[in-house]
């Protein structure tokens, strides 16, 4: 069988990603339109796009400072695009693409499974039979030491299995028990440094034990209810950078003796369609790149040179990334087309 169907002279598509990249949509068409959550009750046509677009570039400009942001074109008829976690979820150049459980997100699949195969990313499928959300639904520990998976709400258990035979990985699941946190990132923020941040309640107790049993007490981060319900979870971490929607002193003061820098960018516009900051973003760089990466442009930095030491965080060992899985993949991929599969673990 030929396995490489296709060229493999340098083109831009194609190239590694070596610092931390997000994909972010701007909020040009966002909308609150209909209800698929708690949070969008009582919010059909609330939502102010003037106010939702100054609050999203604030993010967006934030987030720039220390990632790369690639930007997806919203799309009429799919106005919760913006929340580009929900796309799917990216490891080594392959993407899982989210089956929506909701029809009404259901349209914004091809649009984004367009722009992953334009990016050169290898494009898996998850059946419509198992609804699986995406990064909404499933983080990997920031060591990538395994990959925890949400159910009960959106994604459906049954989904986790694809995951598993993607890539390869344990994946641990976590029932979600509390209809206001649908998806695991509203309640589940792995952090650099092998901390989490995470709202116990939100967890059925056989999942409470699995986290417990993962991250020791003074690595687990338990949010209070009011600072849940700001989405503090929802979380972006990039190395020691957080980026959240305003979240009370106590806990910023809790991130900030750990050691991490905390940015707080009001997101109220978008808490009306159940999503904050993490969900606006989608990582897709490597776990290592995003975290690692980050690290070193941090402590480059004169503020940081003079903040140091910073004995609180013990970062993992740094991996150095390389291009080996895209290549890797680039040439599965090709092969897995020419045979017309649609979906790798399959
Ligand atoms: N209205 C969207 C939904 O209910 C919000 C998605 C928020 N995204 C997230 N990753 N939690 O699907």
């Amino acid at each position: 069988m030929d396995l490489s169907p296709e060229p493999l002279s340098p083109d831009p598509r194609w190239r590694a990603i070596s610092e931390p990249t997000f994909l972010m949509c701007p909020p040009e068409l966002y909308d609150v339109s209909y209800v698929i959550n708690p949070w969008m009750e009582g919010n059909v046509n609330r939502s102010c796009r003037q106010q939702a677009m100054a609050q999203w570039q604030q993010l967006h400009c934030a987030l720039a400072e220390i990632a790369q942001v690639e930007l997806v074109e919203p799309q009429p008829g799919s106005p919760d695009m913006v929340f580009t976690a929900n796309a799917g979820l990216v490891h080594r150049g392959v993407v899982a693409l989210s089956s929506f459980r909701h029809p009404e997100r259901q349209g914004e699949e091809p649009h984004f499974r367009k722009w992953f195969d334009d990016s050169g990313f290898g494009v898996c499928d998850v059946p419509r039979a198992t609804p699986f959300e995406g990064e909404g639904d499933a983080l990997f520990a920031t060591d990538g030491s395994c990959l925890w998976a949400g159910h009960g709400i959106r994604t459906l258990l049954a989904s986790h299995r694809h995951l598993s035979q993607t890539w390869n990985v344990d994946v641990v699941p976590l029932r979600l028990v509390d209809p206001r946190f649908y998806h695991l990132d509203t309640c589940f923020c792995p952090l650099f440094g092998e901390y989490l941040m995470y709202f116990p309640g939100a967890f059925d107790a056989a999942s409470q034990s699995r986290i417990e049993a993962h991250y020791p007490e003074q690595r687990r981060i338990a949010v209070a209810e009011a600072d849940a319900l700001r989405f503090a979870c929802n979380a972006i971490n990039v190395g020691r950078t957080i980026l959240l929607n305003e979240i009370s002193g106590e806990l910023r003061s809790r991130l900030e003796s750990l050691g991490f820098a905390l940015i707080e960018v009001p997101l109220s516009e978008f808490l009306k369609a159940g999503g904050a900051a993490k969900c606006l973003a989608l990582r897709l760089s490597e776990m290592d790149v995003t975290h690692n990466a980050a690290r070193s442009a941090h402590a480059a930095s004169p503020r940081a040179q003079a903040a140091e030491p910073e004995p609180a965080l013990q970062p993992p060992g740094i991996v150095r990334y390389n291009t080996r899985y895209y290549e890797e993949n680039r040439i599965r991929f090709a092969a897995r087309r020419a045979h017309g599969d649609a979906f790798l673990g399959g």
